[in-house]
């Protein structure tokens, strides 16, 4: 079969102390002033200083934006806020350092700099017109891929559901790794940012959307999220196992920019949404239950999955394969702590309006178009009952 592959990615500067290149790059994007989007906790841990005096060395003024927020996920009123200090400050460039969420927000601020209007005008795919403030982007976990992708998610606060902006105008301009930063993040953040890559990876080699270039990065980094989440999760000082969870990660972010999510990403929204628990969480707790429906589209993945997670399955028939997929995944989920049920979340089935669920993530037909099994809304609902199982 022939393929058409189109491969979007920043410039990608990866490594231990690659934090050190912070104000070399943004001279490069022509910065004299800087604007830095973080939050308290990456400040606690002494990383915005760090930041701050690499760009203050190369004679960069820095003006440094600290994002304070109620909910896992930011709500579209903390990005209009920041927009409006971007879009005042003149600034060259607008670099974010944190988790997924301040990165999200720094991307989307950039972008609002030069596009008119409100983020809820760009919910959707394609809709940013241009390209914002030149930004650098720079995880402090390990696992969102948000350093290499032109997704921001954000909460509609007053529908309670989370939304996409989905444009290459938000793509980053220049993405710095340095896994010496995740050193400080804790094991439940580990663990549900780590899972997080592990199916931003796996689902998007299942999904229809897929290519060689993409199964190759996401093969492998599902073999080194797979053998290394766990020690990063045991011990946050374990450096080898910062360093593969971070490479890991990034693969698997570029995988997501370049063949995207599918059903788990899509059944997650409304939970979230719901219940606001964190992203990584919430599609622990779907994992399984989505995996397991949509396998019978996708025999040889499964092998290939298998195989990745260092399972033997020679000899195995096709359908002991995906159990053994399956198993791998469930111990993966808990032996690092996450829910491999709705149940597990914590979320009564009883009090669950499972339909209503359902229709809202058949909604998101941007991913379920990529799914490799047809879904109706009846199927999802199944899928959201043997999730509670
Ligand atoms: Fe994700």
């Amino acid at each position: 079969m022939f393929q058409n592959i189109v491969f979007q990615t920043p410039t990608i500067i990866f490594g231990i102390d690659a934090i050190k290149q912070l104000g070399e790059q943004a001279k490069k994007l022509g910065a004299g002033r800087a604007l830095l989007i973080s939050g308290p906790r990456v400040q606690k841990a002494g990383l915005l200083d760090k930041a701050a005096s690499f760009l203050k060395a190369e004679g960069i003024a820095v003006e440094v934006n600290i994002q304070d927020r109620d909910t896992p996920e930011p709500a579209t009123e903390v990005v209009e806020d920041t927009a409006s200090v971007a879009r005042k400050g003149k600034f060259d460039v607008i670099i974010g350092l944190g988790g997924g969420s301040i990165l999200d927000v720094s991307k989307m601020a950039a972008a609002l700099v030069t596009n008119p209007g409100t983020t809820k005008d760009y919910f959707g795919k394609e809709k940013v017109p241009k390209r914002g403030t030149p930004t650098i982007i720079v995880p402090t976990t390990a696992g969102t891929g948000a350093e290499v992708t032109k997704h921001a998610i954000f909460l509609d606060r007053e529908i309670n559901v989370k939304k996409v902006v989905a444009s290459s105008n938000l793509l980053p301009n220049i993405a710095i790794v340095d896994p010496v930063l995740t050193v400080s993040c804790p094991p439940a953040v580990t663990a549900s940012s780590g899972i997080d890559a592990f199916i931003h990876s796996a689902e998007a080699f299942l999904s229809k959307n897929a290519n060689a270039m993409t199964d190759a990065l996401a093969l492998e980094s599902i073999s080194t999220i797979t053998q290394w989440l766990g020690p990063a999760f045991a011990d946050g000082q374990d450096m080898e196992a910062r360093y593969q969870m971070s490479l890991g990660s990034l693969m698997a972010g570029v995988v997501l920019n370049n063949s995207g999510t599918s059903l788990v990403h899509a059944m997650a929204y409304p939970v979230g949404g719901e219940h606001h628990t964190p992203h990584g969480v919430t599609l622990s707790a779907l994992l399984i239950a989505c995996f397991e429906y949509v396998a019978v589209a996708k025999a040889e993945k499964m092998a290939a999955l298998a195989v990745a997670m260092g399972e033997n399955i020679d000899g195995l028939a096709p359908r002991e394969v995906v159990e053994r997929v399956l198993d791998a995944i469930h111990y993966l989920i808990k032996s690092v702590d996450l829910p491999a049920s709705l149940t597990d979340l914590g979320i009564s089935k009883e009090k669950t309006n499972i339909h209503q669920w359902a229709v809202e993530a058949h909604k998101e037909q941007r991913l379920l178009t990529r799914s490799p099994r047809v879904l109706s809304v009846e199927d999802i609902e199944l899928i959201y009952r043997n999730a509670f199982e």
